[in-house]
């Protein structure tokens, strides 16, 4: 940093440094790690953990290590990639019955053959074709809230997963399918997720990948749903497609492998799925958490008004704005260190294997976990404070990109990276250049993590129009 920005950090009011669950100072007892982790699994952590290297802890008959710096990270998910790309059982076994052999569960030459199939359909490249749909769907959100009057009541986590839920559906499904299905679709995950099993109990007892695992019968019906809805949307889309509508189902339904052949009607299906699962909530999460950093920091509400007011004025933004909006990025970048919406990377070892120079023996469950490698100290200053600045060129120093992983890293990098932080950016500055949101008195806002990073149930919010 040099002294002039030096002297401009130093003046300024202190960082707002947003909740945390509770550290330990010395590490639970492994039974009671099992439960805290049942509950919440950000709050198993003692302080020492965060700033560990490589940690490693027996569980049942299960060795699990976690990969906490750099070269460890490089190691285990780029350099290691071909022992330890299978993700783990609890993974599997809670995804498997939706999305089957879908890209984001399966490993070894079906991954293999269907990243090559299905990346260059939501690639970055493709993005700028997929901007309309955004904004016009972020429009229609802001005239709804317009509609709602200054201090109008919001839950601002229900609203952005509506948001993002609308997105990725149109963008799957071509505008009118999305528009007619989203709801539907949305409805079944929700009900699907409430039902699945959190902790994989046989799989910390070592017990055989082909035991028959209990599923309830109401996860087996939310899948029915799911999977009946996706079956008639492939139906229409085959009716419509010669009206012209670009989406990632038509480019599924008219997608070659390496060998020239089409993909079968289930593999489309499970990757339908896999996109929306993918890109549905993470997204929404990133943008729950902003607009709650942004309510509790003024300091930083007033910049990113300032670079709105000032780069969009009163038109709607377009792809080509994104670029010109640097610290609208940088507080998305910071919201996903603070709050990566997908906390735990775990992976499975096929083999033995060292990382860090530790033995990794077959079936060890290696995990990177963002939440603490996000507040490393020894990577981050001031590791557990809001500072979109540290994004910025000239302003921060970014650790390497072994050390910032909210998409993960190396070849299982998430597909969608560019189209998830576009559209938040869009999302945010639309909408946080038309409203101020403010936090409902009295509510308190936790971290908590099921599948996916959330703040608790609800975020309730109240929503103030601006005025430039
Ligand atoms: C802010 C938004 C997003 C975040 C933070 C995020 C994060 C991630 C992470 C961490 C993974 C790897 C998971 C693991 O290794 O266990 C992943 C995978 C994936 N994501 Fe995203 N994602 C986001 C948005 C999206 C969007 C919008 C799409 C689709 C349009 C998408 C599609 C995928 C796919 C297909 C995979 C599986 C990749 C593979 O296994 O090869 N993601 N994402």
């Amino acid at each position: 940093m040099d002294q002039s920005v030096a002297a401009v950090v130093a003046e300024r009011e202190p960082d707002y440094v947003p909740p945390h669950p509770y550290r330990h100072e010395t590490m639970p007892s492994v039974i009671e790690l099992m439960g805290l982790a049942r509950k919440n699994f950000l709050s198993i952590w003692s302080k020492g953990n965060f700033s560990s290297r490589l940690m490693s802890q027996q569980v049942l008959r299960r060795l699990l290590v976690v990969c906490n710096s750099p070269d460890v990270v490089q190691e285990a998910f780029q350099t290691n990639h071909a022992v330890l790309q299978r993700k783990s059982p609890q993974m599997r076994h809670a995804l498997e019955p939706l999305i089957g052999d879908g890209l984001f569960i399966s490993d070894s030459d079906i991954w293999r053959r269907r990243r090559k199939v299905v990346a260059p359909i939501i690639h970055g490249s493709r993005v700028p074709g997929f901007a309309p749909i955004m904004v016009d769907t972020i429009e229609e959100k802001r005239a709804e809230w317009a509609a709602r009057g200054a201090g109008g009541e919001v839950d601002a986590l229900a609203e952005m997963a509506h948001l993002t839920a609308e997105i990725i559906c149109r963008t799957i499904f071509g505008r009118n399918l999305g528009r007619n299905y989203a709801s539907e679709i949305v409805e079944g995950f929700s009900d699907y997720q409430r039902y699945i099993d959190q902790v994989d109990l046989p799989a910390m007892l070592g017990l055989p990948e082909w035991l028959p695992r209990f599923r309830r019968p109401a996860v087996h019906r939310s899948v029915k749903r799911i999977l009946g809805v996706l079956d008639e949307i492939i139906d229409s889309y085959q009716a419509m497609k010669d009206s012209g509508e670009v989406s990632v189902i038509g480019g599924l339904l008219e997608a070659r492998d390496e060998d020239g052949a089409p993909l079968s009607r289930e593999a489309i299906r499970n990757e339908a799925a896999v996109i929306f699962m993918a890109g549905h909530e993470t997204t929404a999460n990133t943008l729950a958490w902003a607009w709650f950093l942004l309510s509790q920091a003024p300091r930083v509400r007033e910049r990113l008004h300032a670079e709105l007011d000032s780069v969009l004025g009163d038109a709607p933004p377009s792809f080509a704005d994104v670029a010109r909006l640097p610290y609208t990025k940088a507080v998305i970048e910071e919201t996903l260190r603070l709050y990566p919406p997908v906390p735990i990377l775990a992976r499975e070892a096929m083999a033995d294997t060292t990382v860090g120079g530790k033995r990794i023996p077959k079936g060890t469950i290696l995990m990177v976990v963002p939440w603490l490698l996000h507040r490393n100290p020894t990577l981050w200053p001031d590791a557990d404070a809001f500072r979109p600045e540290r994004f910025l060129e000239g302003e921060g120093t970014r650790p390497s990109k072994y050390g910032y992983v909210p998409f993960s890293i190396g070849p299982r990098i998430c597909a969608g990276l560019q189209f998830g932080l576009t559209e938040s950016i869009l999302s945010l500055a639309i909408l946080a250049r038309a409203f101020d949101l403010r936090l409902k008195p009295g509510a308190d806002i936790q971290p908590v993590c099921r599948l996916t990073l959330r703040p608790g149930d609800a975020l309730p919010m109240t929503l103030h129009p601006r005025t430039a």
